[in-house]
């Protein structure tokens, strides 16, 4: 009776590994339970998915080809346009969000087109931004729902919307991954994405951990610049910043991604019997939400919906 916070399947956002070629199914071993599928097999998928009460899906896709450009990433024939367009033709009320960045489609792995700098290759925010707008608009036209930029190029939120409405997608919600860390967290999801950097880090983009002031300027930049929605990540080790970012921006919907080591972590302990999956899978998400999130990006996401099944 008391309760604060009630979990709830329509908070949950299910990200889905969508990769080239047909009737494939490539299990991702550091993500039990996950796998990239082709687009001929999302039908299913999304069936279970609807079944279950999860509103929203995000995509990332793994191209045949991966090139200095990232050049799958806007085309109109890429992966995830091909996932977005199997999706929407299953007729349900799904909602598509695409992740926007270039991470997955580069044969380097950084989030955007490199140039020389003094320090070394390092990703042109400027550039980039160019053909981040192409991805997003490509995106669109797919029939995507909300686009969700994840590269933490400076401006990424501006010239997307731009693009988008020159496009004629002025309605299109954009869900900014406004303060995003760069975390030991993810390297499952580099695996699955098969985006890992083949050189270097994505510290000069991504933010510092010991840094959460420097989120509320990020997501400041990032609301003056038209975002929709916010996202933080990763979540876990962050609840403070979903904290403190709620508590400045109330009124915008709040994201936070439950990353890929931090479901990793979880798996990895029960299956050796070091702790109760379900139990501590469901507190954590229960304190994201605690914390302020009002949609949680989870690879829990199927199973916690039948697990807050099973106990009611
Ligand atoms: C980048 C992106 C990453 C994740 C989502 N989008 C990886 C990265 O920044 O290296 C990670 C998500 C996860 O770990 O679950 N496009």
């Amino acid at each position: 009776m008391t309760r604060e916070t009630r979990l709830d399947p329509a908070d949950f956002i299910l990200p889905l590994f969508v990769r080239h070629g047909e009737n494939q199914r490539v299990d991702i071993s550091s993500m039990p339970g996950h796998a990239q599928l082709t687009a001929d097999l999302l039908a299913d998928e999304v069936e279970e998915i609807v079944s279950l009460g999860i509103p929203a899906v995000i995509l990332f896709g793994i191209p045949q080809q991966k090139d200095a450009a990232g050049s799958d990433a806007y085309d109109d024939d890429g992966v995830v346009q091909r996932a977005v367009r199997a999706i929407k033709s299953t007729g349900t009320d799904l909602l598509v969000i695409t992740d926007v960045c270039f991470c997955e489609f580069t044969d380097h792995g950084h989030c955007g087109i490199l140039h020389e700098t003094e320090q070394g290759m390092d990703v042109d925010n400027d550039a980039t931004l160019q053909i981040l707008s192409q991805q997003a608009v490509s995106h669109a036209r797919a029939g995507a729902d909300v686009i969700a930029p994840s590269g933490m190029m400076d401006g990424m939120v501006a010239a997307l919307r731009t693009g988008l409405d020159a496009a004629g997608f002025t309605h299109l919600p954009i869900l900014s991954y406004a303060a995003k860390y760069s975390s030991g967290f993810y390297g499952p999801f580099r695996e699955a994405a098969e985006s890992a950097p083949s050189f270097g880090d994505r510290r000069t983009y991504q933010m510092d951990p010991a840094n959460a002031a420097e989120a509320l300027r990020e997501v400041a930049l990032d609301v003056d610049e038209g975002a929709d929605m916010l996202m933080v990540k990763p979540a876990l080790s962050y609840l403070d910043v979903i904290s403190r970012v709620k508590t400045a921006y109330p009124e915008i919907p709040l994201a936070a991604y439950n990353v890929s080591g931090e479901f990793a972590m979880i798996k990895a302990a029960a299956a050796n019997g070091w702790l109760d999956e379900s139990r501590v899978a469901l507190e954590v998400l229960t304190s994201i939400k605690r914390a302020g999130a009002d949609m949680i990006l989870t690879y829990f996401a199927k199973d916690a919906c039948r697990w807050l099944a099973a106990a009611k």
